[in-house]
């Protein structure tokens, strides 16, 4: 595995790779590596030729006030595991390299990006959208993955893709959890033994809507209610928001059917988790 921190070099050895033929895979993260990140290269490793990880704890995409600086960081054991699955290129540039001094273009999708995360994170998905149409631009994929677990995101970056026509296919991956539910997030880490009892909260709650939604149940407003009492019943748990939307418009729905997803954000102490997943039993790819 090589570990390339410079954008033109990393860009010559992809256009490169590209030429001679292969089929570059590209898995985004800002590193702290877990099994989640992991599933996402192991299926970019069956997909293709040249799989590229990329670590950058992305400032542009952090509020003020948020935990860039507290951000978890682990380049030496991101890189271990990283060889374990087979991964061709590390790409782990500074944040110098990547929005160099001048720096000045963003990319910015409507809509998607004003509900839910972007209600109370307003420049978040302004910097992923940005990143992530940087490093297309620099490592050319044929195909990306993304977790379901940022399910915003996901619709977010297909949106973009679409709508600027970048030659990339988006592969959305399914929710690795731990063993009580949890999904499986770098940010865990900020988290006491105490608020990681309660950060089951999201996925307890998550199985109560699916558990109502099979026994028939299809008002939104009861399931909310239901999925609200139950986060309250923790001490250091404040809601940020509890909804039922569209997959697709990601807009706040009145009855459930196939395509509606419940997805949650909420603050267990000083940490902000957030989780989904579709409503219906078949759809359980989240
Ligand atoms: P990060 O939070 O490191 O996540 C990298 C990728 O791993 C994302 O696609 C995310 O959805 C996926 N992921 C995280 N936890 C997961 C889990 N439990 N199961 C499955 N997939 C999971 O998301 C970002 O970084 C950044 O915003 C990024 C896209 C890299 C842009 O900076």
């Amino acid at each position: 595995m090589e570990i390339i921190t410079s954008v033109a070099q990393m860009q010559q050895r992809c256009l490169t790779a590209r030429a001679a033929g292969s089929r570059i895979v590209l898995v985004p993260t800002m590193g702290f590596l877990h099994e989640g990140h992991l599933s996402l290269l192991w299926e970019g490793k069956r997909r293709g030729d040249l799989l590229v990880l990329s670590l950058f704890v992305n400032p542009t995409q952090f509020g003020q006030g948020e935990d860039l600086d507290s951000y978890p960081r682990n380049l030496e054991g991101d890189a271990a595991a990283a060889r374990e699955v087979g991964v061709d290129l590390l790409f782990a540039p500074t944040p110098q390299e990547m929005y160099p001094s001048g720096y000045a273009s963003y990319v910015h999708v409507e809509g998607l990006t004003e509900r839910l995360c972007g209600a109370s994170r307003p420049s978040h998905f302004r910097g992923v959208t940005t990143v992530v149409c940087k490093l297309f631009g620099i490592v050319q994929p044929q195909l990306a993955l993304f977790g379901l677990k940022d399910f915003q995101q996901l619709a977010v970056i297909r949106r973009m893709t679409v709508d600027l026509n970048l030659p990339v296919e988006i592969v959305g991956m399914p929710i690795v959890r731990e063993v009580d539910g949890l999904a499986m997030s770098s940010r865990n880490s900020y988290l006491s033994p105490r608020e990681r009892r309660q950060a089951q909260a999201l996925s307890a709650a998550i199985d109560l809507a699916r558990q109502a939604v099979a026994k028939g149940e299809t008002r939104v407003s009861d399931i909310l209610q239901d999925v609200r009492r139950r986060i309250g019943q923790e001490p250091d748990a404040v809601i940020d928001y509890v909804q039922i939307c569209n997959a697709h418009s990601l807009r706040e729905v009145v009855h459930i059917d196939r395509d509606s997803v419940l997805l949650l954000a909420v603050h267990i102490g000083k940490t902000r988790l957030i989780d989904n997943s579709y409503l219906f039993e078949e759809d359980c790819s989240s």
